[in-house]
C-alpha cells in the first residue's frame, strides 16, 4: 500500500515486541511493558519530525554553535488506549506537554463519541508540533476525530503515532487529512466485519488495562 503520509517502521524490535503484544498469551502486564519499549521506539521515528533552530552555548571550553527543539511538543493520547503511548513519548520528549482527549468509538456505529479534551496555552501554536497517540488506527473514525480536534486549535504541525493500522484506517485519515503524516509499527491485512483489525491484537484498551 503505497500511501505517501504512511511512515511503517522498519526496526527488528519493532516487529518482535510487536508480535509479543499480538499474542492472544502475553499477559495485560507484559502487553503493558511492550507496549511501552515500542512507543519509545515510535517516538525516537516520530522525532524526525520536529524542526530545529540554532542555539548558541558555551562549553566549559569554547563557545558551540548548537541547536534546539523550535516550538513546544504537545502529546495527545486519545483515552483510553492512547495512555499507553504516553509514557514512552514523555520518556523521549521529558518536556512535552499532555494533552487528553476522549473519544471511543460507538461498538455498534462505529462512530466516534468525543467526551473530553484539553488543550494546553502554548506561547507559540503556529511554531509547535503535536502528535496524536493510540495503539489502533481500524477505520480511522477516531483519528479523523481527533486530527479535527487538533487543527482547531491553531497548532502548526499534527503527527499521528499508532502501533497497528489497518488499510482502511489510513486511507480515511489520508483522504480527509492529506497534510497529515501517519507513523506505525504495523500495517494490517484489514478490518473485520465489526470493526477490529485483523491479525491485530484484540481491543488494545482492554489488554493494557485488564479489563477484558
Ligand atoms: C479503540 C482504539 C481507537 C479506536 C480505533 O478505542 O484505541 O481509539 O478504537 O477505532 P477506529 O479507528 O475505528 O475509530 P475504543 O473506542 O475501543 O476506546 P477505549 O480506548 O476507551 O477502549
Ligand atoms: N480498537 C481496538 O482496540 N482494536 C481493534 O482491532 C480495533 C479498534
Amino acid at each position: 500500500m503505497a500511501i505517501k503520509n504512511l511512515v511503517l517502521l522498519d526496526h527488528p524490535l519493532v516487529k518482535s515486541y510487536i508480535t509479543k503484544i499480538r499474542d492472544k498469551n502475553t499477559s495485560y502486564f507484559e502487553f503493558r511493558q511492550y507496549v511501552d519499549k515500542l512507543s519509545m521506539l515510535l517516538a525516537y521515528e516520530a522525532g524526525k519530525e520536529l524542526t530545529l533552530v540554532p542555539r548558541k552555548i558555551k562549553t566549559p571550553l569554547s563557545n558551540f554553535a548548537g541547536s534546539q527543539i523550535k516550538g513546544e511538543i504537545v502529546l495527545m493520547p486519545i483515552l483510553r488506549a492512547g495512555l499507553g503511548l504516553m509514557n514512552g513519548f514523555a520518556q523521549i520528549f521529558p518536556e512535552a506537554r499532555i494533552s487528553h482527549l476522549g473519544v471511543y468509538r460507538n461498538e455498534v456505529t462505529l462512530q466516534p463519541i468525543r467526551y473530553y479534551f484539553k488543550f494546553p496555552r502554548l506561547k507559540d501554536r503556529k511554531n509547535s508540533i503535536v502528535y496524536i497517540l493510540d495503539p489502533m488506527l481500524a477505520t480511522g473514525g477516531s483519528m479523523c476525530s481527533a486530527i479535527d480536534e487538533a487543527k482547531k486549535t491553531g497548532i502548526g504541525k499534527i503527527v499521528v503515532a499508532c502501533l497497528v493500522a489497518a488499510p482502511e484506517g489510513v486511507k480515511e485519515v489520508s483522504k480527509y487529512h492529506k497534510d497529515i503524516k501517519i507513523l506505525t509499527c504495523a500495517l494490517d491485512r484489514k478490518l473485520n466485519s465489526v470493526g477490529y483489525i485483523v491479525p491485530g491484537l484484540g481491543d488494545a484498551g482492554d489488554r493494557l488495562f485488564g479489563t477484558l
